[in-house]
């Protein structure tokens, strides 16, 4: 049986890290784990400190979507205070320590949508939400978001806007919360602490996206991009090649793929 509430000891017990989850905050049932996390970090918690929620009643994405956390998933934002040097790199160092904890854990194969998906088998199974806060030109913090589906069932949730599934749905078996927040902790720690000289990230990053090479439409506002997901530059952003054959870049947070 997979655990019905998430165990803090199971998941500090011996933890290996230097900082990333050496603090928790569950919280059995919240509105979003991201407005927990930047009101302690505006209180100087310490870095790594995680914010995990049971249940979340208004998670959010990016885009202003919402994010349907029920019971039995992974939602939690992490807290750090990172050189503005390090920043384009959040999302990447979040998104390759979902991967290679799911892959870890599961034996699954998951890859990377751009910016900022994880998918299995095409369906979303995370996503990734980076909030940063500046103090003039310096960063006063990031609040790093991460949702995994663990046991959500998608046929439970028709209106959904994207095709999604779950660790379990695709699994088909249980899945130890506890074991996926180890690795995961453990992963992001040590790409973390290889920032700012990124290039084995990026190289990493780039090699586990499902895109590149396709054709993909980019909506930009009102605006609606197509061509060809060409490759992705060290600072995250995506180059599209366009039928005329110019090449336009694409800033991450402002887009949304669509598969053609
Ligand atoms: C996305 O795919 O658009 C990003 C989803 C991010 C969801 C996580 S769940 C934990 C944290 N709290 C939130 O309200 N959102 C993030």
């Amino acid at each position: 049986m997979a655990e019905k509430d998430l165990s803090l000891s199971a998941i500090t017990d011996n933890l290996g890290t230097g900082f990333i989850g050496q603090k928790i905050l569950y919280y059995p049932r919240l509105a979003s784990t991201m407005t927990v996390a930047k009101k302690q970090a505006r209180q100087g918690a310490a870095e790594g400190t995680v914010v995990i929620a049971g249940e979340q009643t208004a998670g959010r994405g990016r885009l202003e979507r919402l994010w349907l956390t029920p019971r039995g998933n992974i939602a939690l934002s992490i807290i750090l205070y990172p050189g503005k040097d390090y920043l384009p790199y959040l999302v990447m160092v979040s998104s390759l320590a979902v991967v290679r904890s799911i892959e870890a854990v599961t034996g699954l194969t998951a890859r990377i949508k751009w910016p900022n998906d994880v998918l299995i088998n095409g369906k979303k199974v995370g996503g990734i939400l980076v909030e940063t806060q500046f103090s003039g030109k310096k960063v006063a913090y990031s609040v790093v978001g991460i949702g995994i589906n663990v046991r959500l069932r998608p046929a439970d949730y028709p209106d959904l806007q994207y095709p999604a599934t779950s660790l379990v749905t695709e699994l088909g078996r249980p899945v130890s919360r506890p074991d996926l927040l180890r690795y995961l902790f453990s992963e992001f720690e040590s790409l973390y602490c290889s920032l700012p000289l990124a290039d084995s990230i990026v190289e990493e990053w780039r090699g586990r996206l499902v895109m590149l090479g396709r054709n993909i439409r980019v909506g930009q506002g009102d605006r609606l991009l197509e061509g060809i997901a060409e490759s992705v530059a060290s600072d995250g952003s995506l180059l599209l090649r366009l039928p005329d054959g110019n090449c336009t870049r694409i800033v991450a947070g402002d887009v949304t793929l669509i598969w053609t």
